[in-house]
């Protein structure tokens, strides 16, 4: 196990950070990612809608080299799936389902039920039978279109607070505290074939996750099936929440499902809040000391992330009895989200990688 710590070390900073000339020429001969976890847990990304269609052509390279699983990050979320009430487009998840196959990767579905992207038609849905109906029309059509060919779904996404109750959405409003065990229900019934996932961000947190372990419970005493919890992994390169985490992975394991790492990025840029949200509806504006790396990332603040990766792997590689998946918030830093959140156009990368992956073929 301990040889591994110089490779993981070294391969994410050179997937996450910089690319020196030496780092590009040691690549070449060093292995990749997914061939050195491949006896411990899949080691998944992100996919944009370019790289879905092959459109990035360093980042198909890294992809293919590196990964064996993936998830789409926008792509089969509702409002692009299904954009007029029981009018669906398929288009680019069926794309994903065959470069999978084509790859051989694990593809994780992302997502059925979530408050947010949803279909613009369901802001103007008030009464409770049309969202039923939208709800289980929904997780039927797509769920039982893609069973056998998805590996899994996060059936449910970010479905509670911070202190652990249930979020306030449209579908707890409609449907009532029951509507999550119905999603695992109808997607269960819709996908035998497909593992189901409750993925969420900040349940490493003792409240949050005490909420999330209240609800697999409910979900298992219900009889329905979930086979693992995501634990999104949002969080900031200095302040990584090492105990927490480890508490997580004992306590998500002991219910006897799978536990994955399905969205990960450190960022390092300064954090408007004293909390450590992931909510996407949550922005900040923006200034000149919110935004300290626009002309380069320094050397020592990359270390550090590097190194924050590589103290998270060591506690990955212990638990990887419990642990089926690791999977990074996209492949280059220089097109992910934490660019434009939760400040608009700040820098999360190294100038030189703006938009564009290190290609490993260059
Ligand atoms: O595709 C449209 C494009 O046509 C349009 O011109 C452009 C103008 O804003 O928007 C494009 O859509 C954007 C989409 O990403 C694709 O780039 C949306 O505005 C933007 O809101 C959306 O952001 C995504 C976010 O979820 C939205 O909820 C991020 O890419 C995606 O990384 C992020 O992922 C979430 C996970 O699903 C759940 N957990 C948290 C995670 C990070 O927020």
């Amino acid at each position: 196990m301990i040889k591994k710590f110089p490779f993981i070390i070294y391969a994410l900073t050179l997937l996450l950070a910089c690319c020196t000339d030496n780092q590009k020429a040691a690549a070449q001969t060093t292995a990749s990612l997914k061939e050195t976890f491949k006896n411990d847990f899949l080691i998944g990304t992100a996919m944009d809608a370019r790289q879905i269609e092959e459109k990035d052509t360093a980042a198909d390279r890294l992809i293919k080299q590196q990964f064996n699983a993936v998830t789409p990050e926008n792509i089969m979320k509702a409002e692009i799936i299904q954009p007029g009430w029981n009018t669906y487009n398929f288009d680019l998840a069926d794309k994903l389902v065959a470069y999978a196959q084509q790859n051989n990767m694990k593809l994780n579905a992302h997502n059925l039920i979530w408050h947010s992207q949803l279909p613009p038609f369901m802001h103007n849905v008030q009464d409770a039978d049309s969202v039923r109906q939208y709800f289980i029309n929904h997780i039927t059509t797509v769920a039982s279109r893609y069973d056998g060919k998805v590996y899994s779904w996060d059936v449910v996404n970010e479905a509670l607070n911070e202190d652990g109750t249930l979020r306030n959405s449209v579908f707890l409003q409609k449907l009532g505290d029951d509507y999550i065990v119905e999603a695992f229900r109808l997607a269960q019934k819709a996908a035998p074939h497909t593992k189901l996932y409750y993925n969420d961000y900040n349940i490493e947190q003792p409240k949050k996750r005490a909420g999330a372990i209240a609800l697999i419970k409910k979900i298992q005493a219900a009889g329905v099936r979930i086979d693992g919890v995501g634990i999104q992994g949002h969080w900031r390169a200095n302040n990584v929440p090492m105990e927490d985490i480890e508490e997580s992975i004992k306590e998500f394991a002991a219910l006897g499902i799978e536990v994955m790492f399905t969205e990960l990025d450190l960022g390092v840029l300064p954090n408007p809040w004293d909390n450590n949200t992931a909510d996407v509806s949550a922005t900040a504006t923006g200034s000149a000391k919110m935004n300290p790396y626009a002309n380069g990332l320094p050397d020592s603040v990359e270390h550090a992330q590097a190194k924050a990766y590589a103290d998270l792997f060591t506690l990955f590689l212990k638990y990887k009895k419990n642990i089926s998946r690791i999977t990074f918030w996209g492949v280059n830093d220089g097109q992910s989200w934490l660019n434009n959140w939760p400040v608009p156009g700040r820098a999360n990368y190294r100038e030189q990688r703006r938009n564009s992956c290190p290609d490993p073929a260059a």
